[in-house]
């Protein structure tokens, strides 16, 4: 196992600044989304990591947003103010931009809002009861803070009132895909751009669409690494093998998985499974996953692409196809390593993993059940989903 990166040079207070040097779409020609790869220099900050660790990225606000919530507010956008955390004041349009959460309400804007709008505000005051939990996150999908100014008119404020509502803007991070070992002084990440439609309005991510559309090489990008303490690879003399299961932008780390352990000619097997939209406009990193398994670094590819077909088709089901050597590589104690979407993916490809055991290892459902928590507790089973 490599290293692991002794205490971090830089953090969340003391961001070290670099910028990007290269980004392309990963989504050529696919309708459906937008993912992107950007190579972030790193030559000027003296940042090191290790694969399965993660870019921490402060991002800024989309102006058109800060924007709309000054014209909803009736502010011009010139009021000083002083952020959160802050020692000096600025211009709530800078506050807007470059400190404040502006986007997704907590539930102190919220209660803020409600009291200030009165009669108005009693139906927003009553879903912040504690027993309307499940009726608030309904109301909430989808709604910004623009929004429930919107739907509350009579609610006005000051503009350090308002700011001194409004949280932190905060890091996002992103699952590193490349290795020092192969792109020395460079950090690389594979971003899906976070954009929707609800209630009439456009919405942005904010770091997805900072990253995508708004920043270039001479935009200062303020970093640091958060460690994938559990998202490690084994020592290269290990002959351990390795499964990697990585839809979508869970790829990321398993690029810089096997850019590492080519680099350092690892022993052990090495199995990936990806799955996206469809192989002609998707298939992310192609030519270099398929130089990996020329050239020995990766043993096995299996790819799902879930909408070259009538059926679905996913990772999980992928696995259940290849269910006997799936078997096989786990009984010669093989690490398994799922990296993305949690909300349905994680579970899904867990229960096949409950599925194969009792298909290929005769396992009752229990034994199953045990046989997966072993494997957690012997490290052999990792996720980094999100
Ligand atoms: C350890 C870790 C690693 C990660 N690695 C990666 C990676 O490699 N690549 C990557 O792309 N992402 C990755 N992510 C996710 C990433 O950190 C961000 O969460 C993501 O980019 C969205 O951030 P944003 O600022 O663009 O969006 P935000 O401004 O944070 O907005 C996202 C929010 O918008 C809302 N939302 C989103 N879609 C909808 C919808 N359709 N309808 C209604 N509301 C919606 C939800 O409330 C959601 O929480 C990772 C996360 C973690 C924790
Ligand atoms: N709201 C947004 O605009 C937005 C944009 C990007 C990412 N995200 C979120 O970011 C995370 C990662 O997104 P991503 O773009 O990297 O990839 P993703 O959305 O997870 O999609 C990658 C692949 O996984 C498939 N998939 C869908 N459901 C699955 C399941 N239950 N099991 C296995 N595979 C499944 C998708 O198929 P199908 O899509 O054909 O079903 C697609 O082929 C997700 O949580 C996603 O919700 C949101």
């Amino acid at each position: 196992m490599p290293k692991p990166t002794e205490k971090p040079k830089f953090n969340r207070r003391n961001p070290c600044i670099a910028t990007l040097k290269e980004t392309w779409e990963l989504t050529k020609g696919c309708q459906a989304k937008d993912t992107r790869h950007f190579t972030v220099d790193l030559a000027a900050t003296g940042l090191d990591y290790l694969p399965g660790d993660s870019l921490a990225v402060l991002p800024q606000n989309c102006p058109a947003t800060a924007e709309t919530l000054l014209t909803q507010l009736g502010l011009s956008g010139d009021e000083p103010v002083t952020p959160a955390g802050a020692d000096q004041t600025k211009p709530i349009r800078q506050a807007f931009l470059e400190d404040c959460v502006i986007t997704i309400p907590d539930k102190k804007v919220m209660r803020a809002i409600a009291e200030k709008a009165g009669n108005e505000g009693a139906q927003l005051a009553a879903l912040l009861q504690p027993e309307e939990k499940a009726k608030l996150a309904d109301y909430l999908w989808g709604r910004e803070i623009i929004d429930l100014l919107a739907e509350h008119p009579s609610a006005s404020f000051e503009a350090q009132e308002f700011v001194g509502l409004l949280k932190k803007l905060n890091v996002r991070l992103y699952s590193i895909s490349s290795s020092l070992e192969a792109c020395s002084e460079e950090v690389h990440l594979t971003v899906a751009t976070v954009e929707y439609e609800s209630h009439g309005r456009k919405r942005k991510g904010v770091c997805s669409t900072w990253l995508a559309q708004r920043i270039d090489e001479d935009t200062k990008i303020p970093c640091f690494i958060s460690p994938g303490k559990g998202f490690r690879l084994p020592d290269p003399e290990d002959e351990t093998p390795i499964i990697m299961v990585g839809p979508g932008t869970g790829i990321a780390p398993f690029r810089a998985f096997l850019q590492h352990r080519k680099a350092t000619h690892a022993k052990g097997k090495a199995w990936l499974f990806f799955g996206e939209i469809n192989a002609a406009t998707t298939f992310f990193y192609r030519d270099e996953f398929e130089s990996y398994l020329a050239d020995g670094t990766l043993d096995r590819m299996d790819t799902a692409f879930s909408r070259d077909q009538a059926d679905k088709i996913y990772v999980q089901h992928r696995i259940l196809e290849a269910g006997a050597e799936f078997y096989k590589w786990l009984e010669n104690g093989a690490i398994v390593y799922v990296c993305g979407d949690a909300n349905r993916m994680a579970g899904d490809v867990d229960q096949a993993i409950h599925q194969l055991l009792s298909e290929h290892g005769g396992m009752s459902e229990e034994a199953a059940a045990e046989y997966v928590e072993q494997m957690k507790a012997e490290k052999r089973y990792r996720r980094d989903v999100y």
